[in-house]
């Protein structure tokens, strides 16, 4: 993406009754996922209805800097050709000051003012520094409504270990595993490759704090096991090594209920990933070639499906998840269910698999937009 010129001024005031909501759409961000970020939030500006709502976009870039960027949707597009990444001039910061609820803008060589007020953040970030508690820290701090789970339900799900320690207590099904933290790595290799070699093989090594599969690596010999904990690493200190689970990947929806209702659950999507390049659900097939189908609904028994959304919405509870989640699922036709992991900020883009499952069970993309909005509105700042 080159230098985005700043979006047009808003003048939009708090007092003015009725004025649109004011969407802060923040993207990109500091993880290993910047360009799925910037995908999600070309499809999200693309879709938003423009009719409710007063759209301001701020990109994170790769080292940090929060900037306005321009709205438009199509330096923002990843394809195999295009890795897009957030650059600007003009810092764009949420004023953490409760009583303000603003952004303000520094553009190069001017004095900085007040762009408008906000009334809540679409955080569209996926990974460590966004999904993971630390920008809805911020939000809290500042009072400001936001899209999604709050800090300690983003921070827990984001840790792959300590999601476990969560799901286990619930009584949710999760597969063998051994944590290496950096301490123990660092202490001694030799101990930490023997445990791990005690979940036989193949084993899936992946670092505790990532997503998207980066990072992630199958071993089928205990020989390649210390390249792969290398190999994680690099994406986290913190690594996981569980043992393969050769099931069927599914995953399910889940959106907070208003109110007072209970979280309700989507139609049940599948990935199935063909052909010879991959041998699991990696980067490339998730985002690059067209070698990983999704399908909704998956073609399960009703009694599966219904035992996925049941415990779907039990896992989103558990972890105290908001706004909404993507729950994965392993299935072994004989075996059960396993679960793999929640992601409290999915993939957005129309053809990720969240979106798909929500529009199957009757929510478009544009609709599911505002309903998460909406949800975001209505909820209560501070402790919940
Ligand atoms: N224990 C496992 N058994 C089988 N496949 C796995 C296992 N763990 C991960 N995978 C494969 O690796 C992919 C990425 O792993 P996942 O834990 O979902 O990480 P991410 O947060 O990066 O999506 C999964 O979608 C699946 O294809
Ligand atoms: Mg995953």
């Amino acid at each position: 993406m080159n230098d985005n010129s700043p979006a047009p001024e808003l003048h939009a005031a708090a007092d003015e009754p009725h004025r649109k909501p004011v969407v802060a759409i923040v993207f990109g961000g500091r993880s290993s996922e910047h360009a799925v970020s910037c995908a999600t939030a070309a499809s999200v500006l693309s879709a938003i209805d423009r009719d409710r709502f007063d759209v301001v976009p701020i990109g994170i870039s790769q080292d940090g800097r929060w900037v306005l960027v321009a709205d438009d949707p199509e330096p923002l597009r990843l394809t195999a050709d295009h890795t897009p990444s957030v650059h600007g001039e003009t810092t764009a910061v949420l004023s953490t000051d409760p009583a303000a609820r603003e952004v303000m803008i520094f553009p190069p060589n001017e004095p900085p003012r007040r762009l408008t007020a906000v009334d809540v953040v679409l955080p569209l970030l996926h990974g460590p520094f966004g999904e993971d508690g630390t920008l809805q820290g911020l939000l809290e701090l500042a009072d400001t409504r936001y899209v999604g789970s709050g800090v300690s339900a983003s921070a827990v799900m984001m840790d792959k270990a300590l999601m476990k320690v969560v799901f286990a207590a619930a009584g949710l099904p999760v597969g063998p595993h051994v944590v290496i933290t950096d301490k123990e790595w660092r202490r001694d290799k030799a101990v930490c490759l023997e445990t791990a070699n005690g979940l036989g093989m193949p084993v899936f090594v992946k670092p505790a704090r990532a997503g998207s599969s980066v990072g992630v690596v199958k071993v089928d010999e205990p020989a390649d096991l210390e390249a792969a904990i290398e190999t994680a690493r690099e994406s986290d200190p913190k690594v996981l090594v569980e043992a393969a689970i050769a099931g069927r990947e599914v995953e399910c929806g889940v959106l907070e209920g208003h109110g007072c209702d209970p979280a309700r659950a989507s139609q049940v999507g599948e990935i199935t990933v063909t052909g010879d390049r991959h041998t699991f659900y990696d980067f490339q097939a998730k985002y690059l070639d067209t070698d990983a189908q999704l399908s909704c609904p998956a073609d399960l028994p009703p009694e599966v499906s219904e035992e996925i959304r049941e415990l779907s919405v039990k896992a989103f509870e558990a972890a105290g998840c908001e706004g909404l989640s993507r729950v994965d699922w392993f299935y072994e036709p004989g075996r059960g269910l396993m679960l793999n992991e929640i992601n409290t900020m999915p993939g957005f883009t129309p053809q990720s698999m969240f979106p798909r499952v929500w529009a199957e069970s009757g929510l478009d993309y544009p609709s599911l937009i505002t309903e998460l909005i909406e949800l975001a509105l209505e909820r209560r700042v501070g402790l919940r």
